[in-house]
């Protein structure tokens, strides 16, 4: 079976730190959407350590890690990204498999990102500006190249071709972008990425399964970031939910098993678009430093607010979640009331559902509040010992969304956990 592990917000959610817990369980860690836009944190021996495009089982040395089908490759960020984890894991090119029909972001992919966002003023997006979108278009547009592509005599031939037509495209906007400068870069890292193992991902997953091997499917960002579900035009350019799993590392939906959901024990989002719950205020300031919400991959400010359960159930229901993880709870040791939006008053009706367009409709949250707990759940180590107030919350969040709790983070390193089931 293949379990999910993927974020019900609008990423950042914890994700690296929790795979890397539980890659303890599997043997395969896969990689199913999205590329470097993705900043998952681990801290190993202390260490703090950022992944972007490798998946975060990378640091146990039993673990296979697959970067799937359905993921856009940087070349240049992802040859950086294994130097410099070789120090740190030696064999990591013995345990890196890519997929042939992963995408490749071209130079020019970055240079259109940049552009387009330039173009939209007070309208962007907040892109990474990573060149995701512009990849993934040329995907669906049947103009992408792929990692495969690589092997071929004629990919030189192949990647000027659809240069040509990016730089046309280019002339359209505005200020002009040197992405020239990044071609050396690129077609260095071409090089060093056919040395690597590059495999029919949907046969070598397959073979995976049949040898009865455990297999963890990583998302990167949120489902609220979904490029169907979330709140567009403010998402990125994959389908981050469960659904993304099956087109991303081509397999069945029957092979899927457990699905983690992911959620903070409060909010936050990085760039522009619909936050209900956001605080623009003290508090939010508050959570932004105690959380240290600041982006993993561009360093910006993320925006905080209280945990939404309407867009949570939304979320939990997309994906089929069967177990919750909720991280950062440490963070809410000091906060008293502690809230949690439970409807919405949509143009002044109240709401349980997601509107259509959250970014057209004023809405205002109705929230549940709880006193603050009396101790800090930060320096417990197991569930039982939590304060009473807390599970108090954790089973109101239970009831609400229908689905149990599995672990709870309490701090940044991988044994920060407590246990439920
Ligand atoms: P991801 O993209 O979902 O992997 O999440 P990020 O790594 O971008 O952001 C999560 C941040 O929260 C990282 O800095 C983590 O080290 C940190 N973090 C994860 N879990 C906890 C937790 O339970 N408590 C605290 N205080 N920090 C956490
Ligand atoms: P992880 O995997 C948080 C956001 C960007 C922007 C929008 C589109 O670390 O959770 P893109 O670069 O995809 O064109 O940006 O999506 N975004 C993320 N926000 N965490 C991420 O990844 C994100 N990846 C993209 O800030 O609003
Ligand atoms: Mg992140």
């Amino acid at each position: 079976m293949i379990d999910v592990l993927l974020g019900l917000q609008w990423g950042d959610e914890g994700k690296g730190k929790i795979v890397d817990y539980l890659a303890g369980k599997y043997d395969v860690i896969a990689r199913f959407q999205g590329g470097p836009n993705a900043g998952h944190t681990l801290y190993v021996d202390g260490k703090k350590v950022v992944l972007r495009t490798i998946p975060s089982g990378v640091f146990h040395t039993h673990c296979l890690n697959l970067i799937g089908n359905g993921v856009v490759i940087d070349p240049g960020s992802l040859k950086g990204e294994i130097e410099q984890l070789i120090p740190l894991v030696p064999d990591v090119l013995d345990r890196l498999f890519i997929a042939h029909k992963a995408h490749l972001i071209l130079p020019t992919h970055r240079a259109l990102d940049a552009a387009s966002e330039a173009a939209k003023g007070e309208d962007k997006i907040g892109s990474t500006l990573k060149g995701i979108g512009p990849a993934y278009m040329d995907k669906t547009g049947r103009n992408g190249l792929r990692i495969g592509d690589i092997m071929g005599k004629d990919f030189r031939k192949k990647y000027d071709k659809l240069t040509q037509k990016h730089v046309e495209i280019l002339k359209q906007y505005g200020p002009k972008i040197d992405w020239q400068e990044w071609e050396t870069p690129f077609f260095e890292a071409i090089d060093y990425l056919r040395s690597l193992q590059i495999v029919n991902a949907e046969y070598w997953l397959d073979t995976k399964l049949k040898d009865g091997k455990r297999i963890l499917a990583e998302g990167a960002q949120g489902s609220m970031l979904d490029i169907d579900y979330g709140t567009y035009p403010f998402v990125t350019s994959s389908n981050t939910i469960a659904a993304g799993v099956c087109n991303g590392l081509g397999v069945a939906p029957s092979t899927i098993g457990e699905v983690y959901g992911i959620t903070k024990a409060y909010c936050t989002r990085v760039g522009s678009g619909p936050f209900p719950t956001e605080l623009d205020d003290e508090t939010g300031e508050e959570l932004r430093r105690i959380g240290n919400e600041f982006g993993a991959v561009t360093g910006r400010s993320r925006r905080c607010g209280w945990i939404d359960l309407v867009a949570l159930k939304y979320t939990v229901m997309l994906s089929g979640v069967t177990k919750l993880i909720i991280t950062k709870a440490d963070v809410l040791d000091s906060f008293s009331p502690v809230k949690a939006a439970i409807a919405y008053l949509a143009d002044g009706k109240e709401t349980k559902e997601l509107p259509y367009d959250l970014c057209d409709v004023d809405i205002a949250p109705v929230y549940q509040e709880f006193a603050g707990w009396d101790k800090p759940i930060s320096t417990c180590t197991t569930y039982e010992e939590a304060p009473q107030i807390f599970k108090d919350y954790c089973r109101f969040v239970e009831n609400y969304l229908e689905t149990k709790i599995a672990y709870i983070s309490n701090g940044t390193g991988r044994e920060q956990l407590l246990i439920i089931s």
